[in-house]
């Protein structure tokens, strides 16, 4: 593969401009990342609390388990940011992959310094969602339990649909069925619900002193049956060690907890993160030819003017190698094979709005990985598919419906990064959220909803004044309507706002994303080969 030039000047004032702006956007990204670690509303005290009942703090437990020295890779750290009268950093659980022994594991660990770990709607949602990302790519899940279970106030918002409460109960039972294992940790409460995080679980250890387990507290207890009794004599480590049987094993203290843990874990015959199937082609990593940083000076401040995606694939594979697919035609959509890590990826990149030309490459390069099995990694920068008539006539709805088909019928892991604009029916194409890529993260100078402000603001006043209620709008109304849209879409189309709600897997810092990347594919590197998908029938 040719090595790309590069047109980048960091010696030129946009660049250093484009450089000073794009910093400010990382460091506002750190202080709300460290918000989410020890911030929110009264936090100080319920993070005193839990250190002087010896309990440790959250991430420091998933270190404990961790191999020393190996990366952590955090998921939606920020999390309800923004939601919850801001009470709920992170949405009080903490979930992510590690390594232990050289095995990659998906952890969810309930932060007890927060609503008591009580699970929030959110909460759910990133519960959920880790265990559909050990699912997919073949992970046994680490529970660290510590939590009040469902934030009561919020019932119906966790408790009775699809993917709520149960949905993680129904998840991590057929995970152990398919060989996945399923282990806890108990490190504080688990009632009603909550209990069945661990009863569901392959093996269990208890910390004496400070993990319960009961389908009803003492309250609960004495209100039915008038029993009076104390919280470890109900359900503490020794009654579920020695008694019940519920648990499996009976740990002094958290960090014989974890010593415990590693060992159950060399016991679950599982294969290790470098253990790759031969499937994916492999060469040993060589690190892009650019620095990463530059990608900082290269993303315009001003988002009106774009930049080139070459100038990013370049500071993100390998050798900042690429073998670029039908460069001379459909130039909005940047195709082609590079390596990340050593793993061969088909890349997709927008370079501004999708034409029928685009897609169709597109559609094309996706068939072509789609045959080679090769995995597919998405940059999204687009305000979404080019309208006007000369578009329409060109048939640019059947053409981008031929991307977006091709792109939800693709069995191979797909991969997603908002690098810029993620707009419109853009999203879809380039394997938004409902698409289903395996991971999907978000630089914060992205930006998702359907359309731009302006356009939004443009579009409903239009609409209004061709509707029932247009001759009666008045001037005031008409300035109403556009300033409450413009201010509706500037703040949805945040990526703190999206990240709060899960509509990714994490904001990231851009130069960390092909570390990320490259402990994404080595995931689905471990596993068989992904069987492929069905013939499809494109609309000519
Ligand atoms: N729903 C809503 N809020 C809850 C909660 C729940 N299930 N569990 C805890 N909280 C909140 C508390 O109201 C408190 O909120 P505040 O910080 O705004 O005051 C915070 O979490 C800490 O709770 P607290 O009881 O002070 O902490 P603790 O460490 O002494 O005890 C628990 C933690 C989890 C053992 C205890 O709160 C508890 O038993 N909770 C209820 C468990 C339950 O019955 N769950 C039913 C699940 S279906």
């Amino acid at each position: 593969m040719n090595r790309l030039t590069t047109a980048i000047n960091p010696a030129s004032p946009t660049f250093a401009d484009n450089r000073a702006a794009y910093l400010d956007l990382v460091a506002t990204l750190r202080e709300r990342q460290q918000w989410a670690i020890d911030g929110g509303e009264r936090r100080q005290k319920s993070i005193d609390r839990h250190h002087s009942r010896g309990k440790i703090m959250v991430r420091d437990r998933i270190d404990l388990v961790t191999d020393a020295n190996t990366p952590f890779l955090e998921f939606s750290t920020l999390s309800a940011w923004g939601q919850y009268e801001d009470e709920a950093p992170g949405a009080g659980i903490v979930t992510g992959v590690g390594l232990v022994h050289g095995v990659p594991w998906v952890f969810i660990a309930n932060d007890a310094t927060v609503k008591g770990g009580s699970l929030l709607p959110t909460s759910i949602k990133k519960h959920v969602r880790a265990q559909e990302i050990a699912e997919e790519n073949s992970l046994g899940v680490i529970y660290l339990v510590d939590s009040g279970g469902a934030f009561l106030p919020r019932q119906d918002e966790i408790f009775p649909d699809k993917d709520h409460f149960g949905g993680g109960f129904y998840r991590q039972a057929r995970m152990s069925a398919m060989g996945l294992p399923q282990l806890s940790v108990v490190l504080g409460g688990c009632t009603a619900g909550g209990a069945y995080v661990p009863a569901l679980s392959d093996e269990v250890i208890m910390v004496e002193g400070i993990g319960r387990i009961f389908l009803g507290g003492p309250p609960i207890v004495k209100a039915a049956l008038g029993e009076i009794i104390d919280a470890d004599e109900l359900g503490g480590a020794v009654k579920h060690t020695r008694v019940s049987g519920v648990s499996d094993y009976l740990a002094q203290n958290e960090r014989e907890a974890y010593g415990k843990l590693r060992e159950i874990c060399e016991t679950t015959n599982q294969r290790r993160v470098d253990q790759r199937q031969d499937w994916l082609d492999w060469t040993e990593p060589e690190a892009p030819a650019y620095p990463a940083d530059d990608i900082y000076g290269i993303i315009s401040a001003d988002d009106r003017i774009p930049y080139d995606a070459t100038e990013i694939i370049a500071r993100l594979v390998d050798g900042s190698r690429f073998a670029t697919f039908k460069p001379e035609w459909g130039e909005s959509i940047v195709t082609g094979f590079a390596r990340i890590h050593g793993h061969l990826v088909g890349v997709i990149a927008n370079n501004g709005i999708i034409f029928s030309e685009s897609a169709l490459k597109a559609t094309h390069f996706i068939e072509l990985c789609e045959q080679r099995r090769v995995p597919l990694l998405f940059l999204q920068n687009t305000s979404g598919y080019m309208v006007g008539s000369e578009s329409e006539a060109g048939g640019i709805a059947k053409n981008g419906a031929k991307m977006v088909a091709a792109v939800a019928n693709a069995t191979v892991p797909k991969y997603t990064v908002l690098i810029g604009g993620s707009y419109g029916a853009g999203n879809y194409g380039m394997c938004g959220r409902g698409f289903n890529p395996r991971f999907l993260f978000a630089w914060p100078n992205s930006r998702i909803a359907t359309m731009a402000a302006d356009t939004a603001e443009t579009v409903l006043v239009d609409i209004r004044m061709g509707g029932m209620l247009g001759a009666e709008t008045s001037d005031e109304e008409l300035a109403e309507i556009r300033s409450s849209i413009r201010g509706q879409y500037e703040t949805q189309s945040d990526p703190y706002y999206a990240t709060s709600r899960l509509w990714d897997d994490g904001l990231i810092d851009p130069v960390d994303t092909r570390d990320a990347l490259g402990l994404c594919l080595s995931l689905a590197a471990r596993q068989p080969k992904p069987a492929a998908g069905p013939g499809l029938v494109y609309r000519m």
